[in-house]
């Protein structure tokens, strides 16, 4: 058997990746970014259509749009998500959902029927949780869903290489929600889908929001051996 160098290498980012929400408001040199992109830009995508493309925003941008995001959230002309957000979360879907809600509320003190402060705190995916970049990751719209998987498989490996090189990063489909918004502040055309936003930079390794981890189901959960 192959030397177990690599799955181990894999494994351990894997698992020290999480989602961040704070961030350091340094700026992340432009080259590391670059990396970065390039080395999501090796996912594997059907017929190597590499459907994604990302408008990456420095800081002073990424603060830019966030008072824009802010003053547009809860307004009705912030519009829908190209791509229709999951119409329920139930049983097990439902179960983790609300798992992984309450380890951020507890985290960072919000009591249950805390209404203001749920808010407060959804109202932070607006704000980028503070980071000082952005990446928009469009898909092109003809491909649908399959162009949206093979995005998965940019954003898990955007993930792996911010981690590989310091950073935090978090996907943030909330942003999304605000597609419209963002087809006309970047000139995004209708054949892109705009999928969701990946906030990233250096971790605020102190913040409380940053201070839990999510779990996953164990293999009997998710393997279905037949033979
Ligand atoms: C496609 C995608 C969209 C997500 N959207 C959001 C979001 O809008 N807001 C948020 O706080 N977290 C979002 N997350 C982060 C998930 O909540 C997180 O990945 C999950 O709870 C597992 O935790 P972990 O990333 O720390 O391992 C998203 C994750 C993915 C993969």
């Amino acid at each position: 058997m192959k030397d177990l160098h690599d799955l181990d290498a894999l494994s351990d980012l894997l698992h020290r990746r999480h989602s961040c929400r704070a961030f350091k408001p340094d700026a992340v040199p432009d080259d590391v970014i670059e990396r970065i992109v390039e080395t999501a830009a090796r996912a594997p995508s059907w017929c190597n259509s590499q459907p994604w493309q990302v408008i990456v925003t420095r800081p002073e941008e990424t603060d830019r749009l966030r008072e824009k995001l802010l003053a547009n959230a809860t307004s009705p002309e912030g519009g829908k998500p190209d791509m229709p957000f999951p119409t329920a979360y139930t049983g097990v879907h439902q179960e983790r959902r609300r798992t992984c809600g309450w380890q951020l509320y507890d985290a960072v003190g919000v009591q249950k029927g805390d209404r203001a402060g749920s808010a407060k705190q959804a109202m932070e995916n607006f704000r980028f949780f503070g980071a000082p970049h952005t990446a928009i990751l469009t898909s092109g719209a003809e491909l649908g869903p399959y162009g949206a998987m093979d995005c998965g498989g940019f954003i898990l490996a955007f993930a792996l290489a911010a981690e590989a090189m310091g950073l935090g990063c978090i996907p943030q489909a909330a942003v999304a929600s605000l597609a419209p918004l963002l087809h006309k502040e970047y000139g995004i055309p209708d054949d892109r889908m705009v999928l969701c936003a990946i906030s990233f930079g250096y971790e605020d390794a102190d913040h409380p929001a940053n201070s839990f981890r999510t779990d996953r189901a164990p293999l009997s959960e998710i393997l279905d051996w037949r033979g």
